[in-house]
């Protein structure tokens, strides 16, 4: 008989995962042994310097780097068994880059339903998908409008669109909103929240700014550079939905000050 193995679809999981670049003497240890759960469904922030290594984890979570050893497992699925990616463990992820990376050439709504494309999904279906999702980010109204047309803030919400679109358990989002304005940043850090409230997807976000981290997350991984560690993780619980004013509550500067004082050593 085959028992059903329960697993989640949002779960990641890494089991000594290493990674280091380059000859074992002259290289980089990116990331040493590190062994963490991440919560199906939370709003985990990778924050750390410049150099710490929060890419190489998130790089290694969406499968672009293959780890130098250790496990990764996607909603319960070695993402690297046998020395090759998994396609199911792939199709639970989507992946949000600092610059939206959105090809010029095609409109909102073909940039939105590429990914749909190029898994056969017929053209009817992926331009609804499309559409709803628009909605969903803020963006109605835009689909046929070229990328240059669009504002930073709104590139990005068309980014997350399009990692969205083949409906991923997981969104992974490297430093997505580090290359926009304060105003937009802040805005942006509203709609992330909403989305992901709206959504139940498992948000794993990079940055090196600590108001955003403590504004968005459940928790907090803290990493320490040289070599490229966990340093601590920190629960985050103020109720939601947030708005700005979070940042005034005095727990808000405890938790900052805190991870201040931590990041200057
Ligand atoms: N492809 C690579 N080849 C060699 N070294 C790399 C590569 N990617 C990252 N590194 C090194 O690994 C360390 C961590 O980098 P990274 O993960 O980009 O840090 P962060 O995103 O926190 O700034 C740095 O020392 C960086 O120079
Ligand atoms: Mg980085």
């Amino acid at each position: 008989m085959n028992v059903a193995h329960v697993t989640d679809d949002k779960s990641i999981s890494l089991k000594a995962t290493e990674k280091r670049f380059g000859s074992s003497k002259n290289g980089v240890q990116a990331l040493t042994p590190t062994t963490i759960d991440i919560a199906a469904g939370g709003m985990t922030i990778l924050l750390g310097p410049s150099g710490c290594g929060k890419t190489t984890m998130l790089r290694l979570i969406a499968g672009l780097v293959a780890p130098t050893s250790g496990i990764i497992e996607i909603g319960g699925v070695n993402l690297w068994a046998n020395g090759r990616r998994n396609s199911e463990a792939l199709s639970h992820l989507g992946m949000v880059f600092q610059d939206a990376n959105l090809f010029p050439w095609l409109t909102i709504e073909q940039n939105i339903a590429l990914p749909l494309k190029l898994r056969g999904v017929k053209k009817s279906d992926r331009l609804a998908k499309a559409q709803d999702l628009c909605k969903l980010v803020g963006i109605a109204g835009f689909e046929r409008r070229m990328p240059n047309e669009l504002s930073g803030g709104m590139r990005q919400r068309a980014s997350i669109a399009r990692a969205l679109s083949y409906d991923p358990g997981i969104l992974l989002m490297d430093e997505p909103f580090g290359a926009l304005d304060a105003i937009t940043r802040d805005t942006m850090n509203n709609e992330l929240q909403r989305i992901w409230m709206e959504t139940g997807k498992t948000v794993v976000l990079v940055t090196h700014s600590i108001g955003e981290a403590v504004f968005l997350a459940d928790k907090i991984v803290l990493l320490s550079p040289r070599p490229g560690r966990v340093q601590e993780v920190i629960d985050v619980t103020f109720p939601r939905p947030r708005d700005q004013s979070v940042s005034l509550d005095p727990e808000f500067q405890r938790i900052a000050t805190y991870l201040r004082d931590k990041l200057d050593h």
